[in-house]
């Protein structure tokens, strides 16, 4: 009987080579996406302690509900939790750090993030997010600019459909006199509601209003708006957005609807969404968060952020017909007896230190055999030194692709120049 195979865990997915070096590479465009708007990056612990996130998301919220992967350290009976999003640590190490004491700051991580989801396409137990955060900055503008980060960002990966969702979630006093009138509303209507809502109505009934569930949305529809309670502030903020907004020719839907799964939110909140995934659309998401520092024990400071949801991205990316696999290595070196696998080692190196990407045959075989492995590699040339190659102190530089007018061409070249033959053809190559 054979040993049975251990398998990952439900919804926590591996990212196998071909994938994962295209997330290396979207992760260089992030990176560079974020320097250009002045962005530092963060690296934040995966494990954090349970009351943060309790604090933070808050108690009443499916993530703290249902989705947490928490557990007691037995070590030292610590409770912990795996992160289920970045705000909540990102906030704790600026206030631990007193990175806000000095300066505003505009800050990023990326990374695993863990909830226990009903996993299904675009939605898994660990996913991986980049987090954008600013903080000590209270004004429109930043909201405003962080969400024409994201217009700039899909423009720079190619990316179309991706339609922007705005809502303003007041004050917390303005959302308590709009609480009350919506409890007043819902238990006039209670029989209309479904468990969830009817669990919600006193706890959390502004996260009714973001019910799914489409026998609820008649009685939704007719609930009283938080719009209609909010003070000349909270709409002024709410309007420059839109005027920063528009003044970008950037379109926008005011979703009176979007109220976010996180309790942290105030003013400005927002939703990049896509219909080209099916049911979970939703590439980026997030918005103000101004008492979020102060109630995880900091100095009063504005906020505000958002997360992107990178598998989301990669598929749409995919989904576009865009490039989700990355180059292979330019090099194949294909050797054979021992002086031509001593030259070879050397000549490997020589060329990585030109900055050429090779890969070294190694397991021995005969040639034939080393030219299908080269071919198969994906590498644009193969290099090929056999004993008349080491005895001349040369190699024969073989194009396993067609560069221009000359398919599959290849010639003798002695090893002092084989770099540079190799970095003129690349060169020919992109021009072709
Ligand atoms: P969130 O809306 O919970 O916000 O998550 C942000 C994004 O992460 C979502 O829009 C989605 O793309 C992705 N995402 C969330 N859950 C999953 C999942 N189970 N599987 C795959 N992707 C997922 C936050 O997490 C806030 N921290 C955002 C924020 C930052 N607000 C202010 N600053």
């Amino acid at each position: 009987m054979s040993t049975p195979k251990i398998q990952s865990v439900r919804g926590m997915n591996d990212v196998l080579p071909d994938q994962a070096e295209f997330w290396d590479l979207f992760e260089e465009t992030i990176r560079s996406w974020l320097k250009s708007y002045g962005y530092r990056p963060l690296r934040l612990p995966i494990v954090e302690p349970t009351p943060l996130f309790k604090r933070a998301i808050g108690e009443v919220t499916d993530i703290v509900e249902k989705e947490m992967y928490s557990f007691v350290d037995s070590l030292n009976g610590e409770p912990l939790t795996l992160r289920p999003e970045g705000t909540a640590g990102c906030v704790r190490a600026v206030i631990q750090h007193s990175l806000i004491a000095q300066q505003a700051q505009r800050l990023y991580y990326m990374g695993p993030m863990f909830r226990h989801e009903r996993p299904q396409k675009g939605r898994y137990r660990q996913f991986h997010q980049v987090g954008v955060e600013a903080l000590g900055f209270d004004g429109p503008d930043i909201d405003a600019e962080q969400i024409l980060m994201g217009a700039r960002l899909w423009g720079d990966l190619g990316l179309g459909g991706i339609s922007l969702q705005l809502n303003t979630l007041g004050q917390s006093a303005e959302r308590a006199g709009h609480r009350a009138e919506l409890i007043a509303y819902f238990e006039r209507h209670s029989e209309r509601l479904d468990d969830d809502a009817r669990r919600r109505l006193h706890s959390n009934p502004l996260r009714i209003l973001d019910s799914k569930n489409p026998e609820l949305q008649e009685v939704i529809l007719g609930a009283p708006q938080l719009i209609d309670h909010l003070g000349a502030e909270s709409l002024a903020h709410f309007d420059g957005v839109q005027q920063v907004l528009r003044d970008a020719g950037q379109p926008f839907t005011i979703n009176p609807r979007l109220v976010r799964g996180l309790d942290y939110y105030n003013l400005t909140v927002f939703e990049w969404v896509t219909d080209r995934l099916g049911a979970q659309g939703t590439v980026c998401a997030g918005g103000r968060y101004d008492g979020l520092v102060e109630q995880l024990g900091g100095k009063p400071a504005p906020a505000c952020g958002f997360a992107m949801g990178v598998e989301r991205l990669i598929a749409l990316i995919a989904e576009a017909g865009g490039e989700t696999t990355a180059p292979a290595v330019d090099v194949y070196l294909v050797h054979q007896g021992a002086d031509a696998s001593r030259l070879a080692a050397r000549v490997a190196e020589g060329l990585r230190d030109q900055g050429i990407d090779v890969l070294f045959h190694c397991g021995g075989g005969s040639f034939k055999s080393q030219m299908k492995k080269a071919d198969a590699s994906g590498a644009a040339f193969a290099v090929i030194i056999g004993d008349d190659e080491a005895t001349a102190g040369e190699v024969t530089l073989k194009h396993l692709r067609a560069v221009g007018e000359q398919p599959n061409q290849q010639k003798r070249v002695s090893v002092d120049r084989v770099a540079d033959e190799i970095m003129n053809s690349i060169v020919d190559w992109e021009e072709s």
